[in-house]
């Protein structure tokens, strides 16, 4: 790890989002710049920040410390439970109470601070309380940094379903500081990085390459080079983002490996991670893609070796009628029709129009 307080200069990638614009600033050590880095973006007097009962012990006090240094009165902050089970329409409604209770105004700042589930649940919180307030997004899990706290999807999960509620709501500043990546689990780590091998499958293939020759792992954190992964990977984000903000053309491509990665994570009952589950997916897909003429038998090869070299699954065991079953109830289908996102090569991926039917050949091919 780099000696602490001579840590490189942050990486900023600015976001042009149709709706919104913003800097994602991400480094080691950036969690001291928050204050200033909420003030220069979003203004306002006062601000929450939101939490959840992991997270919060670890970094609240030191957020807080920033954002009052930088002139902010700082609210009581509000921490829920941690955990996907959290992620509903109950606790955002407590969050809802708790931001008035505190009576926020509409110039006020919620502060994000947390995984995946904190960002969608305070974003969203955001979105809705007094009709919109800003949101700083303060990552602290990989999948957060490199996806969910980057491009304005905010979420609850209804018994339906995950994310079946919420709303396009874009963070007025993200602030991922890649020190908060010592305190996550080794495996959640490992499974994060199925998300940004997907990147790297879509953008930049010079990454893929880096990151077959050296996986990156959470028993090796070396702040400057993980400061370089999750900006390249919030660069390939943002470039999909400012194409395409409400997902209506490129943003697709930002489920490569969703598609049968959902139907294993809920054929799982949700006990095998996302990220995985997406690695799972993506391979199965490129070898399907591979065996259709799509791609080179090269290109799979390339996809499934990086997975492989980061410790997550290369496929699924479930047979194609099982995960048929997820997909045909896959809230992405279109009439009878879904949307797939294939590798054409490396660094490039397409979006393919198929019949349940021909999704049911690509599995069975990807197996
Ligand atoms: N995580 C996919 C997206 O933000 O569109």
């Amino acid at each position: 790890m780099s000696e602490k307080g001579l840590a490189a200069a942050p990486r900023v990638v600015h976001v042009s989002a149709a709706s919104a614009d913003y800097d994602v600033t991400v480094g080691a050590g950036v969690l001291s710049e928050l204050g200033r880095i909420a003030r220069s973006a979003a203004g306002g007097a006062r601000c929450c920040v939101v939490s959840e009962t992991n997270v919060a012990p670890l970094y609240a006090d030191a957020a807080e410390a920033s954002l009052a240094g930088a002139g902010y009165s700082v609210a009581e902050r509000v921490v829920f439970a941690a955990g996907e089970q959290s992620k509903r329409l109950a606790t955002l409604g407590e969050i809802l109470e708790a931001l008035a209770e505190r009576e926020l105004t509409r110039a006020d700042v919620v502060v994000a601070l947390g995984g995946g589930v904190t960002g969608d649940m305070a974003g969203l919180a955001a979105a809705l309380y007094l009709r919109g307030v800003a949101v700083v997004q303060v990552p602290t899990s990989l999948l957060a940094m490199v996806d969910s706290s980057v491009g304005g999807k905010t979420a609850v999960d209804l018994a339906a379903g995950k994310n079946l509620a919420g709303a396009f709501w874009q963070p007025a500043a993200v602030v991922a500081d890649v020190r908060c990546l010592a305190s996550v689990s080794p495996e959640l780590f490992r499974d994060s990085c199925g998300e940004v091998i997907k990147h790297a499958v879509l953008a930049d293939a010079a990454l893929l390459d880096e990151l077959i020759a050296r996986p990156i792992t959470a028993d090796q954190l070396d702040e400057a080079r993980l400061a370089d992964v999750v900006a390249r990977n919030v660069a390939i984000k943002r470039d999909v983002v400012d194409a395409d903000e409400r997902e209506s053309g490129v943003r697709q491509t930002l489920n490569l490996g969703h598609t049968i990665g959902h139907a294993i994570e809920a054929a799982s009952d949700f006990t095998l991670g996302h990220g995985s589950c997406v690695a799972a997916g993506l391979c199965m897909m490129a070898r399907a893609s591979a065996r259709r003429g799509w791609c080179s038998d090269e290109t799979a090869g390339r996809v499934e070796a990086c997975v492989a070299a980061h410790g997550l699954p290369t496929g699924s065991e479930l047979g194609a009628d099982v995960l048929m079953r997820y997909m045909a109830h896959d809230k992405k289908r279109r009439g009878d029709g879904v949307n797939v996102v294939v590798p054409a090569e490396v660094g490039r991926c397409e979006v393919r129009r198929v019949s349940l039917d021909e999704l049911a050949e690509l599995v069975a091919l990807g197996r």
